[in-house]
């Protein structure tokens, strides 16, 4: 007879792990035996984690991915549902508070981020997928809202993360059928910017992290968080708030970088905006 599942006994700081390597922040889901489903240790200490590596000046670029075979196997349904379950209410909703404040900070992080799907994305999982800025696949990686096969609902925001990244009827589809995607498919409906073979999918993550750390990082910033708010803007709104948070932006030290790009533009001639970054060690200040 099968052995039943039994609490993790990993210590919560061994639940995550990362490297930094050359301004890029390589941060692991690092439950692989148990697929990386998302326990309450591990919630806990991904949201500390996250917090370490916001605001290092040796980190340009966060890389959220798993270790072994599973980015990750969405919530970890002894830990997070059962034993929560047995407790009560508030255990419950203690653990729903510790994922979803690190899936909000991870969505308006002041880095960019890239969600390196190595395997499986489960569930729950399309909280910090949908949270990454950019998401790139291995072709073998499957994508699946099995809620549906267990006779629960795609919660902790997955319904939403399905109907915002998808087409109305593919969520549907998604969602109703329980059935899962594999990278290509799912980076052909938009779950992901691209799918790539398994052996070439770090290179491509870290060639795409070059190319960001090129970047003014306030420009960024100021850049990733307007594409997600002007979502759920009407037209008039979003034009206004993209006024407001320009004018913001000239306020720490997005003139003197405009200045300086523009100048190697219009009188040095030595780049093209259409064709390239300006150089920001150039830059000086106000
Ligand atoms: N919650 C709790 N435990 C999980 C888990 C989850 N979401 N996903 C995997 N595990 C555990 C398994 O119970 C098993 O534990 P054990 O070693 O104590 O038996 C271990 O991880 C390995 O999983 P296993 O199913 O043997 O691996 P696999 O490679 O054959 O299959 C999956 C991988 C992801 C297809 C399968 O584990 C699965 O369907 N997981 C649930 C996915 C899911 O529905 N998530 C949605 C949650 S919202």
């Amino acid at each position: 007879m099968a052995m039943p599942s039994q609490p993790d006994p990993r210590p919560q700081e061994e639940t995550v792990k990362f490297d930094i390597v050359d301004g890029v922040a390589w941060v692991y889901f690092n439950r692989p035996d148990k697929r990386n489903c998302m326990s309450p240790k591990l919630n806990r200490q991904m949201l500390k984690v996250l917090e370490e590596l916001e605001f290092r000046d040796d980190v340009q670029v966060l890389v959220l991915t798993g270790e072994g075979s599973a980015w990750s196997a969405g919530m970890d349904l002894l830990e997070y549902f059962r034993l929560a379950e047995e407790e009560g209410l508030h255990a419950i909703r203690s653990n729903q508070r510790e994922a979803y404040s690190w899936w909000e900070r991870l969505r308006w992080y002041e880095k960019p981020t890239i969600g390196m799907i190595n395997g499986w994305c489960f569930g729950g999982a399309y909280g910090p997928l949908f949270a990454c800025d950019l998401a790139y696949c291995s072709d073998d990686a499957q994508f699946g809202l099995s809620e549906i096969n267990w006779a629960i609902l795609p919660g902790g925001g997955a319904s939403k993360v399905a109907a915002e990244l998808m087409g109305f009827r593919d969520a549907m589809y998604h969602a109703m059928m329980g059935e899962n995607l594999t990278g290509p498919e799912a980076a052909a409906k938009g779950m992901v910017n691209e799918s790539l073979p398994a052996d070439k999918l770090k290179a491509r993550v870290q060639q795409v992290a070059d190319v960001l750390k090129k970047k003014d990082s306030q420009a960024l910033r100021a850049t990733k968080w307007a594409v997600r708010r002007v979502r759920e803007m009407t037209y008039d709104n979003a034009e206004d708030y993209l006024i407001r948070a320009q004018e913001a932006l000239n306020q720490f030290g997005g003139l003197a970088a405009r200045k300086e790009a523009t100048k190697q533009f219009l009188d040095e001639k030595t780049f093209k905006p259409g064709l390239g970054v300006f150089d920001k060690t150039k830059v000086k200040a106000d």
